[in-house]
């Protein structure tokens, strides 16, 4: 017997309640949660507003985009459609499958788990790939929420510290709203995405601190089996202090759940994507919060870029590689991006996934390949949610 007749014959047997699960899905008008499924009390309907403006890089400035339209969940279990820049109400139109209402494929994902049921898993990935369905993946990505706090010792006021202490104090701790990154938290422990991705700043200043908070708030997500991408931004870079980058270091290893710092750039293969992991953030001077992408890094990118062809692969990290708004030229910008920009315009690189603007905005092309800006978790109370469906890249903000 073929090896393609006995997948087709014998796989799908024990799969069948999914089975029937997954072709409805496919004549569904809008997404709802597999509780919603489970459960059938949930109703269902898309609605969208218009998207604020928001404001602001990391210095605040006001920046054109993508007007995003925003979805607003609450407690009622409804389910929202939103996306930015595109209408998601429902147009009788099949939509992608949505990756959980599938069987958890983020249990596929997760290294540790080596069930029974992880291996069932892998048969339905083997039944869809002979079938030739994708399921598409569902990535959450976030970024800047900012917490901050007072000097920890005496030699914050030496260096670059006590500006960022002074900002906190008198700027961002009236901006950010850190309940908003809990309630964060939640909402991906709550929906399961297969990925979820954190560009960075989760921090003002970069103190220990500042990190311990953090890192107790991520402590769920941390322990759950929802793979978990976490890169540093210039806030948590802050200053050269050993006990600064002590406190980096020990975060991205227990978020990033034992890799090491110093590892990075690296290349994690996560649900059939390659997620190229770079980290540009480095200590800079008392005025500016400049990124660099040393030439290493960036040929790193370009070697990787053309590896596994055919594999989509997305490029992770803090700044963006296509912003250029005047104010970031100066004060914010990227150093030594042109090589990896050409990349991402040229499709080697499917997408950039980036935070530092304090605003969420999109720049991609039909198939929503490009880059996409989480904005500020905790100023903006959004998140991105991004569908890849074998093909094509869809967005929706996540209102908190
Ligand atoms: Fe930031
Ligand atoms: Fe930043």
């Amino acid at each position: 017997m073929q090896i393609n007749t006995f997948l087709k014959i014998y796989i799908p047997l024990p799969f069948f309640p999914v089975r029937k699960r997954f072709f409805r899905q496919n004549h569904r008008e809008t997404c709802v949660t597999a509780e919603h499924m489970v459960q059938g009390t949930g109703s269902e309907h898309g609605q969208g507003d218009e998207g604020d403006a928001g404001d602001g890089g990391d210095g605040g400035t006001g920046m054109s985009g993508d007007a995003g339209t925003q979805g607003r969940r609450d407690g009622t279990r409804e389910a929202q459609g939103a996306s930015m820049g595109k209408e998601t109400k429902a147009t009788g139109a099949p939509v992608p499958l949505f990756a959980h209402n599938a069987p958890p494929r983020t249990e596929n994902c997760n290294e540790k788990n080596v069930s029974a049921f992880a291996i069932q898993v892998k048969l339905w990935h083997i039944m869809a790939e002979t079938e030739g369905i994708f399921m598409a993946i569902r990535i959450i990505h976030f970024s800047d929420p900012h917490a901050g706090g007072p000097a920890e010792d005496w030699m914050a006021y030496l260096d670059k510290r006590w500006v960022g202490v002074f900002n906190y104090r008198f700027r961002r701790r009236f901006r950010h709203d850190q309940s908003k990154f809990k309630r964060a938290v939640e909402y991906i422990l709550d929906t399961r995405p297969d990925i979820a991705v954190c560009t960075g700043d989760l921090t003002s200043t970069g103190q220990p601190g500042e990190f311990a908070v953090m890192r107790e708030i991520l402590r769920p997500l941390r322990e759950s089996s929802i793979p978990l991408i976490y890169t540093p931004g210039n806030h948590d870079c802050y200053v050269h202090r050993p006990s600064c980058m002590k406190a980096v270091n020990d975060t991205y290893r227990e978020v990033n759940r034992g890799r090491e710092f110093t590892d990075l750039p690296v290349r994690l293969e996560i649900c059939g994507i390659d997620f190229l992991v770079v980290n540009t953030s480095r200590p800079s001077n008392l005025l500016c919060s400049w990124g660099f992408l040393d030439h290493r890094d960036a040929e790193w990118i370009a070697v990787r870029s053309q590896e596994h062809p055919g594999v989509t692969k997305i490029l992770v990290n803090h700044y963006p590689m296509f912003e250029d708004h005047p104010f970031l030229r100066v004060r914010h910008r990227l150093f030594g991006e042109k090589p990896v920009r050409r990349l991402i315009e040229s499709g080697a690189i499917d997408l950039s996934l980036c935070g530092h603007v304090h605003k969420p905005y999109c720049r991609v092309d039909a198939t929503g390949r490009g880059e996409n800006c989480a904005g500020s978790v905790t100023r903006n109370g959004s998140m991105v949610e991004i569908l890849f469906d074998g093909k094509n890249f869809t967005y929706k903000t996540i209102q908190l």
